[in-house]
């Protein structure tokens, strides 16, 4: 089995509790990958042992003791005869690949035109979705993957090595199973959304959406799915039909998630608590009932500061949420609407300057916080027996991901042990 033994890591965020700090911060730290799993984590000094105690330790290269940078014979680093290939950190930051629970990457066309004309005051409204589903009902299965496969190499590169994708711009039995079944070809965290908003061709027949939406478009959906969600919102969908959605889906045995409190208060996130959901998601407007009830569930609020920065609506309270006891991700939301980014590092960098998290806090909810939205215990954790899902930072803190926004800091990304396709 191959094995990478990352060591010489200043900082290395396991996500771990540890003495009081969730983020289980360790200095000076290695990491050992065999396969696709961690198979340890301790301090580099350390390392040496460890890997001297493995069943099949490779022998000692020199008489004076065990010398790790010699195990792998690349001069590069990598892989050559021996069997443990050495990454030296060189005192940088290592975090857990990051956990993006929320994004719609399957669409055709873009927005441009109405975000330039946001950025000089026009309000966002759910109504633009409809110019996107022209769009990408339009589109071939070919466009669409290929953009899809674009959208990936961008995540990955971005240090995302898990992502949701949700569907919603089908809305057409035909074409939300095509978008299901694209997305699942990228992802095993596939959301359906036929209740994104109710399409042009049924404007005045609204309740007949709805029941083709929880009957033959989640027929057709469920088998690619693991999710169903509903846009909770003034101009998408009422509580009401927002609940039957959800039970509709689970009926047929997919995790209700739910978009709520996006653009104003409203009940989506105490009907997201109420149905069970994994996921509440903006949470931007929230009243302290909401916070009440979050507080008490499994529920994680999912925030998605993208939104607020391209839409100039006020960011979410994350303060408010955490000292409530609130379980809180940091997601893109990436799509052509509110949101069309797809770095995590961002979403970080806008959570401690406008959300008041600390840059601690704000890894963690892009990390493991988003594995819980998404009922994950495999990621966003670096412990024996989890994915080796890593990122090694071009940086020496993880504080740099807020501290330095919109520089690439991304150095070296690990998925499943190795480097992402
Ligand atoms: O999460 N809120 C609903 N859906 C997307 C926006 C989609 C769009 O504008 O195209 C969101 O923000
Ligand atoms: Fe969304």
């Amino acid at each position: 089995m191959t094995a990478t033994l990352i060591t010489n890591i200043g900082e290395l965020t396991t996500n771990v509790e540890r003495d009081g700090d969730p983020t289980g911060l360790l200095r000076d730290a290695a990491v050992l990958v065999e396969g696709s799993r961690i198979a340890w984590v301790g301090a580099a000094a350390d390392a040496e042992t460890h890997l001297l105690r493995r069943d099949d330790a490779p022998k000692p290269t020199s008489r004076d003791g065990f010398d790790v940078s010699r195990i792998g014979s690349g001069s590069d680093g990598s892989a050559g005869g021996g069997d443990v290939q050495v990454v030296d950190a060189g005192g940088r930051a290592v975090i857990p690949g990051f956990v993006d629970s929320h994004t719609h990457l399957v669409f055709g066309g873009d927005r441009a035109d109405e975000f330039e004309a946001r950025m000089t005051g026009t309000p966002y409204a759910a109504g633009g979705i409809r110019r996107t589903v022209a769009a990408t009902r339009a589109a071939s299965d070919e466009e669409l993957r290929a953009r899809l496969a674009g959208f990936v190499a961008e995540l990955h590169g971005q240090g995302t090595t898990t992502f949701e994708v949700k569907t919603g711009y089908g809305l057409s039995v035909h074409d939300e199973a095509r978008l299901a079944r694209l997305a699942a070809e990228v992802t095993p965290e596939v959301t359906f959304l036929g209740a994104h908003v109710v399409p042009a061709d049924y404007a005045e027949r609204r309740d007949e959406y709805v029941d083709l939406v929880v009957g033959e478009m989640l027929r057709a959906c469920a088998p690619h799915s693991r999710w169903i969600d509903v846009f909770c919102e003034r101009g998408a969908f009422t509580a009401d039909e927002s609940r039957r959605i959800l039970a509709a889906g689970v009926a047929h045995g997919l995790l209700p998630r739910v978009h709520g409190n996006q653009l104003g208060p409203g009940d989506g996130v105490r009907l997201a608590v109420a149905a069970g959901a994994a996921s509440v998601d903006h949470c931007t407007y929230l009243d302290d009932a909401d916070v009440a009830a979050l507080a008490g569930s499994d529920t994680v609020a999912t925030l998605l500061p993208g939104v607020e920065f391209s839409t100039r609506q006020p960011y979410p309270d994350a303060r408010r949420l955490i000292d409530a006891g609130v379980t809180i991700a940091l997601a893109s939301d990436c799509n052509p609407g509110s949101s069309f980014t797809s770095s995590v590092p961002l979403m970080i960098a806008l959570a401690v300057r406008e959300m008041g998290m600390t840059p601690a806090e704000a890894v963690w909810s892009a990390t493991a916080g988003g594995a819980r939205a998404l009922r994950r215990d495999d990621v966003g954790v670096i412990e024996p027996g989890r994915r080796a899902d890593l990122v090694l930072l071009h940086a020496p803190t993880r504080v740099h991901l807020a501290y330095r926004p919109g520089v690439p800091l991304i150095d070296r990304v690990f998925k499943d042990g190795v480097a992402p396709v």
